[in-house]
């Protein structure tokens, strides 16, 4: 997607903390205008103008659960070409399924899963009008089915392990519209949510790149790095 990042438009969920300030940061230094979003307006603002000399960021209040925000801010935006779903709560690794507090797991569906599927939703007419549209759902590791041998972070894995799903039925509905979805594992990540790992540039740059994949590139997998990872 190389040559005409310029002319390109990214939203951003969560943009303002974490893996999403820097998700920014790289799309904006590819060339892409991009929609810094967070459900706080002000702070959103003030880590869009940090990102000034990276490139083209703007700001926009924007919770994901709440569809009255969303469907404001697909209203008011003209195009998109790049949606990425990377706000996210609550790795819950307190929890076991067996005795997991069930309206908590509802909570994290609620965020995680349903966040992501407005947000595809309420941005479908953009990313088919694109022609080159690509939507990112930020998962990860833990929700991926065959790594699932233990009940730990029962919420949070489910969520995930769902997103994924909804990634196969959105690549499908969207195939023949160019739009290519994916589900994307940034690895163990040094913020807030994961608490040490890798540095946030790098599992950042694991998301970006199903952003800026070629026309004809992947569609419908779960990848790292790149690379694809099993389901
Ligand atoms: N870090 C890791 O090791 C790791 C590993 C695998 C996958 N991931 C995935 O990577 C993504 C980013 O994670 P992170 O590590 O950057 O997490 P983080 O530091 O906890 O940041 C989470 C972001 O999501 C936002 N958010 C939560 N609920 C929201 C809502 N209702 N509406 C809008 N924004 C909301 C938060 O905004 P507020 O500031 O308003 O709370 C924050 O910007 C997530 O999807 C996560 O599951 C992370």
């Amino acid at each position: 997607m190389s040559e005409s990042n310029h002319s390109r438009t990214a939203l951003v969920t969560g943009g303002a903390r974490g893996l999403g300030v820097e998700v920014c940061r790289q799309l904006a230094q590819a060339g892409m205008t991009v929609w810094l979003t967070a459900r706080d307006e002000d702070r959103a603002a003030a880590v869009a103008a940090e990102l000034a000399d990276d490139g083209d960021v703007r700001a926009a209040r924007l919770d994901i659960n709440d569809p009255d925000d969303i469907a404001a801010l697909a209203a008011r935006t003209p195009c998109l070409d790049v949606l990425v779903n990377n706000a996210a709560i609550d790795y819950d690794t307190d929890q076991r399924a067996l005795s997991a507090d069930l309206e908590r797991v509802r909570r994290d569906l609620d965020t995680n899963l349903f966040g992501a599927w407005r947000l595809a939703q309420a941005f479908t007419r953009h990313l088919r009008a694109s022609q080159h549209g690509r939507l990112v759902n930020v998962s990860s590791g833990a929700g991926s089915i065959t790594d699932m041998t233990s009940g730990s972070t029962p919420a949070y894995s489910t969520a995930k392990l769902a997103l994924n799903g909804l990634t196969r039925m959105l690549a499908a509905e969207l195939r023949d519209d160019g739009v290519l979805v994916n589900s994307v594992c940034p690895g163990w990540t040094a913020t807030d949510m994961g608490g040490g790992g890798r540095p946030v540039a790098e599992g950042a740059r694991s998301i970006v790149w199903a952003c800026l994949l070629d026309d004809g590139g992947p569609t419908g997998g779960f990848f790292r790095d790149g690379r694809e990872i099993a389901w």
